[in-house]
């Protein structure tokens, strides 16, 4: 597959291998992205873009503020930042522009005209990753979709960068324990966060570990490119692993005494059952080859 993102020349790695996890008396087959080589090619930018390219390629003050306030503000697995930390790294992400990772609107791929051959697929390009945090661009054709999925124990900052997407996010209702919000087929009560289209440039969204819409699936309305800061990073081997989701009405839940509660505040629930990973949810990765960081603390 290839994807025309206009930038200089990228190399993309993705493979894929299966697992399985018990859910109760469910067994969910996850399919993981790791490394298989698969070269895309990569359209150079016009000329008159490429001096500004090379300008971007060699720093972004902001992108570089982004960095360091990183450094500062995630502290490790299950540290949420404070308050005063998120609203800095969002006022730093607010002021982010596409050129601040080598993008610009007028790459061929976010024109509103191209057509993605096939089932659009997402790409993906990481521009750091370390034990706390990560920094990651997502590129989405126009219709593409990252399905309903979850960020156990993380705090991500999402930056809009480029296009038109809409956005649902839920947030569990329950504290796990709570037996009465299980549905026989194992569902899980979620009340709906956020259900709406965002044009860039638009503010940054935040998710927590129990708040703010931590799971949440993406559906691209024209090409868009997001910036996603995630600490800390998903890994299966500290229980962060990525679990994908669909979703029910709660026509037969709204029946039940116990719920009352929720029904009373006129919010949106369904029921998020655990399912296989989604073939949506393969995606294609590529090198970052914008603005450098600089990591003073390596
Ligand atoms: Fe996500």
């Amino acid at each position: 597959m290839i994807m025309t993102v206009e930038s200089s020349g990228l190399v993309d790695q993705i493979t894929k291998s299966d697992h399985a996890v018990g859910i109760g008396d469910k067994v969910i087959a996850k399919k993981r992205c790791v490394k298989k080589k698969a070269r895309l090619q990569l359209k150079r930018p016009a000329v008159r873009h490429q001096a500004a390219a090379a300008a971007a390629a060699v720093v972004s003050t902001t992108l570089q503020k982004v960095f360091d306030s990183c450094r500062r503000v995630f502290k490790g697995a299950a540290a949420v930042p404070c308050a005063a930390d998120v609203q800095n790294l969002c006022r730093i992400l607010d002021g982010m522009i596409p050129e601040d990772v080598g993008l610009s609107k007028d790459l061929q791929f976010f024109k509103p005209k191209t057509e993605a051959e096939g089932t659009p697929r997402v790409t993906s390009a990481t521009i750091y990753k370390g034990n706390n945090f990560e920094l990651c661009i997502f590129f989405l054709p126009a219709s593409a979709v990252i399905p309903l999925h979850n960020h156990p124990e993380m705090t991500v900052f999402s930056k809009l960068l480029l296009g038109t997407m809409h956005i649902k996010s839920y947030d569990w209702v329950d504290p796990l324990n709570s037996d009465f919000l299980i549905s026989p087929s194992k569902s899980r009560l979620a009340k709906l966060k956020a259900n709406r289209i965002f044009t860039a440039p638009c503010d940054t969204s935040v998710l927590y570990p129990t708040s703010g819409g931590n799971i949440h699936e993406f559906t691209a309305i024209t090409p868009c490119a997001f910036l996603d800061v995630i600490g800390p990073p998903y890994s299966k081997d500290d229980g962060r692993d990525c679990s994908y989701y669909k979703e029910t009405p709660c026509i037969n839940l709204l029946d039940r005494e116990e719920i009352e509660e929720y029904k009373a505040d006129g919010s949106c629930y369904r029921w998020l059952e655990e399912i296989e990973t989604p073939k949506e949810s393969e995606m294609d990765g590529i090198e970052y080859m914008g603005p450098k960081i600089i990591d003073s603390t390596a």
